[in-house]
């Protein structure tokens, strides 16, 4: 007969859960690892174009997005990136750093999984794939785990299957409903690092634009601004400075772009305009601008295509003003379908910073993108996998 009792059960072989695992195992704790997919760390697997960003030169506190700031400080200090870098060492994984101290495999993401696989193997801690977890039940001494193959039991249970981005990657809410079982709350959840999707109106302005990238600096309603590549799609805006403002968006608002936020545009107008007065605005912008793209500016009369001597100084102004505060209101985001990430989740004020145990449920806790805890892109999504992951694994 199998042996169903584990001091510790994990349930979501993702980022988060295998880190936790590894860590759990090789304090001596019995473990078992739980997930209905076929495959552990899935989206590792994807993650980075198939090189996976698995962590950040520069990792703080303030790349994370999560209703109380402080939350992540702890763990993010007790295993930081240097240490996920020290386990790179160890298996001798070939990486490089991209802009924004972004670090990726120079291979594989598969080099990541087999990693966190091995690292679990080392460690004793057992892996079961496609396992359905039909319910859980605390009992006097911790918890039952009904699953399609058996029932189990552990002291501690760790619920680690993520968020709700990529529902075809295996994405459930079944760690929301735990944590409302336990009577924990949630907040709401929003898709994050995601596309923009634009009106029907505004996808006819910039339609013959997609694939079209350009560097710009966006600012959202609250202020947050980044600067980074901006990637017109034939659904609306993307790009690596989109997926970051996207997590500061919220529905109905308008976002801010500088088109030309590597120059000083006054400066340069001005010059352009003494030396070549004949010259038309159109082909002045097309200097710095896609040509294409300053045309759809005047076909939607955004700004004036005439000689730059005949402009006065309000329509001079007005055009510097227009594109350095170039104005979008998207109609909403691609969605779970295509977000990299989950923003809310299982609210933090209910656990420990220090171990993800639940304050007030006894041996039960949540790691990873269940979280409310959500980082920017370039790595900090899985930094903050491994670091909370190796703190409840100090703990279970
Ligand atoms: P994760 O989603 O990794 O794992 C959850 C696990 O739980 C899955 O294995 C799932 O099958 C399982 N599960 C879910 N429901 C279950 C159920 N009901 N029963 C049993 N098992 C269940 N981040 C980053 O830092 N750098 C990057 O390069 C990228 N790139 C990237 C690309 C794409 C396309 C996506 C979608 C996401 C990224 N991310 C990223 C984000 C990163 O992948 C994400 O933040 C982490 O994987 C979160 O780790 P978790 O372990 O919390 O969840």
């Amino acid at each position: 007969m199998a042996n169903t009792h584990f001091d510790v059960i994990i349930i979501g072989a993702g980022a988060a859960g295998l880190m936790c695992a590894a860590q759990a195992g090789l304090r001596g704790r019995k473990v078992l690892l739980l997930d209905h997919a076929k495959q552990a760390g899935k989206k590792i697997l994807i993650s980075g174009g198939g090189r996976c960003n698995f962590t950040n030169m520069d990792v703080e506190p303030n790349n994370y997005l999560c209703s109380n700031p402080h939350f992540v400080k702890s763990a993010l200090s007790r295993y930081t990136q240097w240490d996920f870098l020290g386990l790179i060492a160890k298996y001798n994984v070939a990486y490089h750093e991209r802009d924004f101290g972004q670090l990726f495999c120079d291979d594989s993401a598969k080099e990541i999984v087999n990693i966190l696989v091995s690292e679990c193997q080392e460690a004793g801690a057992k892996i079961q794939l496609r396992t359905e977890i039909l319910g859980i039940e605390k009992t006097d001494n911790g918890y039952n785990v009904n699953t399609n193959l058996l029932s189990y039991t552990c002291e501690s249970l760790v619920i680690a299957s993520g968020g709700l981005s990529m529902p075809k990657l295996g994405a459930t809410p079944f760690g929301y409903k735990v944590a409302e079982q336990f009577g924990l709350s949630v907040l709401p959840t929003r898709a994050g690092l995601v596309p923009f999707t634009l009106h029907d109106h505004d996808k006819e302005k910039y339609q013959d634009l997609s694939g079209v990238s350009i560097p710009t600096r966006i600012e959202s309603k609250d202020g947050t601004s980044f600067a980074a590549d901006m990637l017109f799609t034939h659904r609306g805006l993307s790009g690596p400075v989109v997926l970051q403002i996207s997590n500061y968006w919220l529905a109905g608002e308008a976002v801010s772009i500088d088109l030309l936020p590597n120059i000083d545009l006054t400066a340069e107008l001005t010059q352009q305009r003494e030396s070549h007065p004949n010259q038309s605005v159109k082909n002045t912008l097309a200097l710095w601008l896609p040509k294409r793209f300053v045309e759809a500016l005047i076909e939607s009369k955004q700004i004036t295509d005439k000689p730059l001597k005949q402009l006065d100084h309000k329509e001079f102004d007005g055009l510097i003003h227009t594109i350095n505060h170039w104005q979008v209101k998207p109609n909403g985001t691609e969605g779970y379908r295509t977000a990299e990430v989950t923003l809310g989740g299982v609210d933090t004020d209910q656990l420990s910073s220090k171990t993800m145990e639940c304050k007030d449920v006894k041996g039960l806790y949540f790691i990873g993108e269940v979280t409310d805890v959500t980082g920017w892109l370039g790595g900090y999504n899985f930094q903050w996998a491994w670091a909370c992951g190796w703190a409840a694994g100090q703990s279970v």
